[in-house]
């Protein structure tokens, strides 16, 4: 990866940890609950996608740390979500036991509660502390509600659910699926890292088209490496999806066949970023995607 990226990377990671400062004993459970899941974990995709695309349209990438911080918590709140016996009864996440496994499931059904309420919190605030308009606020908080609720992230949750034992699942049924519960979250990310540096509507555009691209192909990888990978390397367990009776592509296609239409949608997302003049971090990391082991 570039220096760029690792340069971000430390970025937001420092700037992360900033919400979890003050706190009534009282209540402290909960952001420890919430810390445990967001610190020390997760190859951080979506909010370096942000502060990526903010650069790409030249703009103040501090400025888009509030956007990336708000994007990664509601990530956070769903892989908590799930994780729980009710969803993927998943016992491991990000290298270490699930929420629910060390804090119990209602306060890890309250840990995502809190995280995506922040996201909201943490986007006003930002335009508060005079990072950005209020226009751009107003922008931001529209495009994130709207791709990660019931018609984007958990409309795609639920298409997810209604498949598992479902023998005939179908491709449409699947692109539909994976855009959703995936893409869409994605497709927030580098939408709102456009929209905090003030982009046109047609870089606008062109993100978008990255973001559903990039975004299938993410999660067709990660059905991939739910067959082909370890506990070790990918900090989750494998065999997740067989064990759940899960209908994913790589049910329906095969796990070779699926790795070259990885590629293919990749190349597909390349082909937008030509929209931006300062994309080769952008490229880098596109190409970092299609090839993680993790
Ligand atoms: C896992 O996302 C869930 C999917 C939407 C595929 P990531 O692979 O980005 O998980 P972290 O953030 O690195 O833990
Ligand atoms: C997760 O898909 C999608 C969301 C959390 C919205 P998966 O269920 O495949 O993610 P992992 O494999 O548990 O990380
Ligand atoms: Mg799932
Ligand atoms: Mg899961
Ligand atoms: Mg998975």
């Amino acid at each position: 990866m570039t220096n760029k990226i690792k340069e971000l990377a430390d970025l937001f990671e420092n700037h992360l940890y900033e919400y979890f400062g003050e706190y009534l004993q009282e209540y402290k459970l909960i952001f420890e609950s919430m810390e445990y899941s967001v610190k020390n974990g997760g190859k951080r995709v979506r909010p370096l996608l942000t502060m990526l695309f903010c650069d790409a349209c030249g703009g103040d990438v501090k400025t888009a740390l509030p956007m990336a911080q708000a994007v990664e918590f509601i990530h956070t709140y769903s892989l908590i979500h799930d994780d729980l016996p009710c969803m993927d009864n998943d016992d491991y996440r990000r290298g270490k036991p699930s929420n629910h496994k060390v804090y119990g499931e209602a306060f890890a059904l309250l840990a995502g509660d809190g995280l995506l309420t922040a996201a909201f919190e943490l986007i006003s605030k930002g335009c508060i502390d005079g990072l950005y308009d209020s226009a751009t606020a107003i922008s931001g908080v529209s495009a994130l509600s709207a791709l990660a609720g019931s018609r984007g992230m958990i409309g795609g949750q639920v298409i997810d659910l209604l498949n598992e034992n479902n023998p005939n699942a179908d491709f449409e049924n699947l692109q539909l699926m994976d855009s959703l519960k995936t893409g869409a979250l994605i497709e927030a990310a580098c939408v709102l890292g456009c929209i905090v540096a003030d982009a046109d509507e047609e870089k606008l555009n062109a993100a978008r088209c990255f973001a559903q691209n990039i975004g299938l192909a993410f999660q067709i990888k990660d059905d991939v490496l739910d067959v082909t990978s370890s506990l070790e390397k990918l900090g989750k367990m494998t065999g997740s999806d067989t064990q759940n009776g899960k209908s994913t592509y790589v049910t329906l296609l095969g796990v070779e066949k699926c790795q070259a239409l990885v590629e293919r949608l990749t190349d597909e997302a390349m082909a937008s970023l030509e929209a931006f003049d300062n994309n080769g971090a952008l490229k880098a990391y596109a190409e970092y995607l299609a090839h993680r082991e993790s």
